[in-house]
């Protein structure tokens, strides 16, 4: 097969969606597949595999030529629909959430009345922007975030109200509307869900996260993480993770591979969030934990391939 692949995009993400597209380009089988890499650059440019820029025309006549495409562009302006929509709109089979399920869960805010809706509990949060977020009131440790990002950009913690300016600036910095959050004590548990081409679905064993102090980008993407998969649950523990996963993969209606994050609390599962493209570098959790239920890098991108042709 004609196969493309996007990386790169105009969002804080940039970075990793290369890494993780560059990824998928190594990990494809070249025996069956026709590689082409497309890269949007920083500011939105797309470049061919040279590095060359070809234009959003030449784009879609490269597009159009593929039998799938494999968008890997964490974050806005990718993730949230935008790729699938652009893939819809020329008629490409694609890998991945289709435009809702992308969008929604960009959205940490719809994400969470999702969720709620079907019964999964979530960290209670307010919705602030740049001209209500001077009013909040430092009560206790919280945790500030942009309402749309990802790879855990302009995120802090906040554990005194001297810190809580600099915070809502740096989520400001990357979205218009930010969320804070109470902070949650538990164990920091992934859980992916994948949908095979005949409707049937996959839960990988999920991964516990355990970093030093926070996992936050530094500790993401500097090598400090350590991931244990299979995460060491009780059965009734990963029973809960894994319906809780499934019932989130469902209300958003993804398709291929999402990877739902939870933290395990004493109360059981509450839903961090949703990653409807979930970082797909060689280290990252969904390649790793379909490597621990014996699916390796190349088998799981095939897997998508089908269920994005099937
Ligand atoms: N947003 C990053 C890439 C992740 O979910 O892994
Ligand atoms: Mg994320």
């Amino acid at each position: 097969l004609q196969v493309v692949v996007i990386g790169g995009g105009r969002n804080s993400e940039h970075e990793v969606s290369l890494v993780s597209a560059a990824a998928v380009v190594a990990g494809l089988d070249r025996s069956r597949h026709d590689v082409v890499p497309l890269t949007i650059d920083r500011s939105g440019r797309w470049e061919d595999a040279t590095g060359a820029e070809i234009g959003l025309p030449q784009a879609i006549e490269v597009l159009r030529g593929c039998d799938v495409a494999i968008p890997m562009v964490h974050g806005r302006l990718g993730e949230d629909g935008a790729l699938a929509a652009l893939c819809d709109l020329i008629g490409v089979p694609y890998v991945g959430s289709g435009i809702g399920a992308g969008a929604i869960g960009m959205d940490k805010r719809v994400t969470k009345l999702l969720a709620n809706d079907v019964g999964i509990p979530t960290a209670s949060a307010v919705l602030l922007d740049r001209a209500t977020a001077h009013a909040y009131r430092f009560r206790e440790a919280v945790v500030v975030k942009p309402v749309s990002a990802g790879s855990s950009v302009g995120v802090s913690l906040v554990s005194s109200a001297a810190e809580l300016p600099a915070a809502i600036e740096a989520a400001l910095a990357v979205d218009d509307r930010l969320l804070i959050e109470e902070r949650l004590v538990g164990r920091e548990i992934d859980v992916a869900v994948l949908r095979r081409a005949d409707g049937s679905i996959v839960v990988a064993p999920p991964l516990e996260i355990e970093a030093e102090g926070v996992f936050d980008h530094g500790t993401k993407y500097g090598g400090r993480a350590v991931f244990r998969v299979p995460a060491e649950l009780s059965h009734e523990e990963r029973w809960e993770l894994e319906r809780a996963a499934e019932r989130m993969y469902d209300a958003l209606d993804c398709s291929g591979v999402a990877r739902i994050d939870f933290f395990l609390t004493a109360d059981g599962p509450v839903l961090n969030e949703v990653n409807t493209t979930p970082g797909f570098t060689a280290q990252s959790q969904v390649p790793r934990m379909f490597q621990a239920a014996g699916i390796s890098y190349s088998e799981l991108l095939e897997l998508l391939i089908e269920g994005a042709l099937g």
